[in-house]
């Protein structure tokens, strides 16, 4: 949702402050700020509206020479994305920069109110800010004052704070949203995930739950919640590993389209016996995928659809019923969960929300809990029983892209895994479909060589106001996604129907300004799906047909576009027809000018409910 830094340095730090930014802009990006000392002590900030470049602008003009600072940048979850609301918020004795959302923060503001203090922001922040100051005042001692503030504050935050006259001190805490510690030579670091340290140090501390940390250049003391003295693992976060940087792409977005043959056969070669070619999961499972009677899937927006598809998989190959939700609702609708059951939760960043409160309230329940996730040090990660990662590498374009065909991935190897188990698919089965799995980068390869007929369709397609897409099986949840790519960077509404659900009332919508996205690989479903196709053609629509050779021939309409994909098992066709999906909405969103990388209103991670 937003991304917090701190430094300690041996040189001017709210540049370094800046570098570090830069790497969690994906996090939120309507405002950003930086706070450092003076030589003589005082606090001194600058803060920008809009992107990160507006505020490197201003430091520009205005050097901050200060060897400490703490750097924002935000998503707006209280008040305006204004310069005003942008943080660090500060008063003369402390700055703090703040990402997660303070529940109680209005009955904590009408505390102050109501002695006079006058806010000036919207934000819960700054109720944060004026308890420590206040807490400041009486004790004079850092330390002790956020150790008395942190157990009034609910909700979930990551926080980070320097003091005036201190510059050799900086505090963080953590309850929610994650907090890294960069370990340096002489230098200390704190920031929103191992990412923004990349640029200084690969050695970090990852806090816990709870957990409050005092950094000085000679180290760091770390508290947990009954302000106990504890010790934290340090580890290599290996973030530096990968390039995190564009490439000879025009956005991330487009790079970590092309990235996916090599990610996705990457994270095949993590799950796969490639001698034996059959799936080898390297991870011990804490439960018998013969004693389950149901798995439970819950993730958020596209890692959702990856969870439906995996749907159609666990009960057509293992024959396992299968649920899923999304995150915001499962645990509010306090799902019944049988005894020892298996729940999955999907989730590229590990740290969404509602996710990880769905992932608690499914452990309260007894359930086994696994993750898929893209970041193995994330908090979904850290309170599961068993991890499987995506090896996506970082995904920065707040659209995803590499982690949801990674995801389907991992999903396909862990249902032939649950099948060869329960004895539902023979090993020569096993093997046929590992083969076909294992020819999935290839035909992604494939794929990505229509690259320049998908513009040409995509360049039409953004001149609509509206766009359905239809699929039926596993190309259903991959029409959802389709129409959540569509909107989430180009702003044109989209919806997806299951293509047999058109006639049960969407197809009221079919008129020939209305583009109609059809994903039908040529599977035991397609002549279904022509027929709805018919009932499209007949009413003027115009159809824009994804299928192979032989789908695009029989079709026998004529359809507005055709775009062709290799033939392939359809069985693994989600992984694959993946990809014109996303280069559809990404030519479209880049047709219209928009921001590709970071949509309008949009966040990379929502680790807010
Ligand atoms: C996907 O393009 C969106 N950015 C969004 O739906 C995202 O998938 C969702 O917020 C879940 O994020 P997660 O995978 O990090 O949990």
């Amino acid at each position: 949702m937003c991304g917090i830094v701190g430094i300690i340095s041996n040189e001017p730090a709210a540049a370094q402050a800046i570098e570090a930014l830069k790497r969690l802009e994906y996090r939120g990006y309507d405002s950003s700020g930086v706070a450092s000392l003076s030589s003589d002590g005082r606090i001194e900030r600058l803060r920008a509206e809009g992107k990160l470049k507006n505020l490197a602008a201003k430091l520009n003009a205005n050097p901050l020479f200060g060897h400490i600072a703490i750097g924002h940048t935000r998503w707006a979850t209280h008040g305006r994305p204004t310069e005003d609301n942008a943080h660090p918020h500060a008063t003369e004795r402390v700055a703090v920069v703040h990402n997660g959302i303070i529940e109680n923060f209005r009955e904590l503001r009408a505390e102050f109110e109501k002695d006079g203090v006058k806010f000036s922001s919207e934000t819960d922040t700054e109720a944060v800010l004026h308890l420590v100051d206040r807490a400041l005042q009486k004790s004079g001692d850092p330390t002790k004052a956020i150790a008395e503030v942190l157990p009034r504050l609910k909700g979930a935050f990551a926080l980070g704070f320097v003091f005036s006259g201190h510059d050799n001190l900086l505090i963080g805490a953590r309850q929610g949203a994650p907090l890294a510690v960069g370990h340096g030579e002489g230098e200390m670091y704190l920031g929103s995930d191992a990412l923004a340290l990349a640029p200084f140090t690969d050695t970090v501390t990852y806090l816990e739950e709870g957990d409050w940390v005092v950094l000085s250049r000679e180290g760091v003391t770390i508290h947990d919640r009954t302000n106990t003295i504890v010790k934290r693992a340090k580890q290599k976060s290996g973030a530096g590993a990968f390039l995190v940087d564009k490439g000879n792409h025009r956005h991330f977005m487009a790079k970590e389209i092309a990235e996916q043959p090599e990610v996705v056969g990457r994270t095949l070669a993590h799950y796969i016996d490639m001698n034996a070619g059959r799936v080898h999961l390297p991870v011990t499972l804490p439960f018998d995928w013969n004693k389950l009677t149901r798995i439970t899937i819950t993730a958020c927006g596209t890692a959702s659809y990856a969870g439906h598809v995996a749907k159609y998989w666990f009960e057509q190959i293992a024959r396992l019923p299968v649920e899923v939700d999304v995150a915001s609702e499962f645990r509010y609708r306090e799902a019944p969960l049988l005894d020892s059951g298996l729940a999955i939760f999907i989730s590229q960043s590990g740290e969404t929300a509602d996710t990880l409160a769905g992932l608690r309230y499914a452990k309260a329940q007894g359930q086994f809990i696994l993750s898929v996730v893209n970041v193995p040090t994330s908090s979904i990660a850290r309170e599961s029983d068993v991890v499987i990662p995506t090896l996506a590498g970082p995904e920065i374009g707040v659209a995803s892209t590499k982690a949801f065909t990674c995801q389907l991935t991992a999903l396909a190897c862990l249902a032939l895994a649950a099948g060869r188990a329960r004895g539902t698919l023979s090993e020569a089965d096993e093997q046929a479909l590992v083969s076909d799995l294992v020819a999935v980068p290839a035909l992604m390869v494939e794929a990505l060589k229509s690259e320049a007929h998908i513009e040409h369709v995509a360049h039409d397609m953004a001149k609509a106001k509206d766009v359905l897409y239809l699929g039926r099986g596993t190309s259903y949840p991959l029409a959802l996604e389709g129409a959540l790519k569509l909107k989430e960077i180009s702003y044109i509404h989209a919806e997806a129907y299951a293509a047999g659900e058109l006639k049960h009332g969407p197809i009221a919508l079919i008129d020939e300004d209305l583009p109609v996205i059809v994903i039908a690989p040529h599977d035991p479903l397609y002549e279904k799906t022509v027929s709805n196709m018919q009932e499209v053609a007949a009413r003027g629509g115009r159809i824009i047909l994804i299928s192979d050779r032989e789908g695009l021939h029989e079709a026998g309409l004529k359809t507005l576009a055709g775009i062709e994909l290799p033939k392939m098992n359809p069985r693994f066709a989600p992984i694959v027809y993946s990809v014109p999906v996303q280069l559809l909405a990404y030519h479209a969103a880049v047709a219209l000018g928009k921001d590709v990388d970071q949509p309008r209103n949009l966040a990379k991670s929502v680790t807010v409910e």
